[in-house]
């Protein structure tokens, strides 16, 4: 089934520094998937991923929605490989848009609308759903496969579990 947690957020900034959270634990080689509706706040938690990761703005704007593109390299700790599939209709194989190489490759990889390739995900991987609740307020659930984004997630968990006591 997987290893869960799952946190409300009540700000983009919240949004931001989970992500972060995360994003400052993951190594090579690592797959986030993220699902919910339109506005559920997917980029925001991947401009988290991005921080965590040790990015820093690219073209003044840092991690944006990358709309008509449907893969964007990022240059951090890692490489990150941001990946929006919002815009493509039908994915006929991973191999055509270069996506295969890049989920399997050293970098860590974060796709949004990852649903729309569900039966072809990573074994091992990171979930991320967003899930709307009221115009401030998030509920994300990460869910974690595999043994290695087991230990990610729990480490996070842990981490998110010291911010928390802070407050
Ligand atoms: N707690 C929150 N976390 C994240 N975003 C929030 C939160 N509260 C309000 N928002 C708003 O929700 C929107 C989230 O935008 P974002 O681009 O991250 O969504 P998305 O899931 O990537 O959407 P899309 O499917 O269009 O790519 C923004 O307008 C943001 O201001
Ligand atoms: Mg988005």
């Amino acid at each position: 089934m997987g290893y869960k947690i799952q946190v409300y957020t009540k700000s983009v900034a919240e949004t931001i520094s989970i992500g972060r959270s995360l994003g400052r634990i993951l190594s090579s080689g690592d797959v986030v998937c993220l699902t919910g509706e339109l506005g559920a706040g997917k980029t925001y938690f991947v401009k988290g991923l991005a921080g965590g990761l040790g990015v820093i703005g690219i073209r003044g704007k840092g991690v944006t929605s990358p709309t008509f593109i449907i893969i964007r390299e990022y240059k951090g700790r890692l490489p990150l490989y941001h990946i929006d599939l919002y815009r493509i209709g039908v994915v006929e194989d991973l191999r055509d848009i270069g996506m295969e190489e890049v989920i399997y490759g050293r970098g860590v990889t974060a796709i949004e609308w990852a649903e729309r390739i569900a039966d072809r995900l990573p074994d091992e991987r990171i979930e991320i759903t967003l899930r709307y609740e009221d115009k401030k307020t998030r509920l994300i659930e990460m869910t974690a496969f595999g043994r290695h984004h087991t230990q990610v997630l729990k480490k996070t968990a842990g981490e998110l579990e010291k911010i928390a006591d802070k407050r």
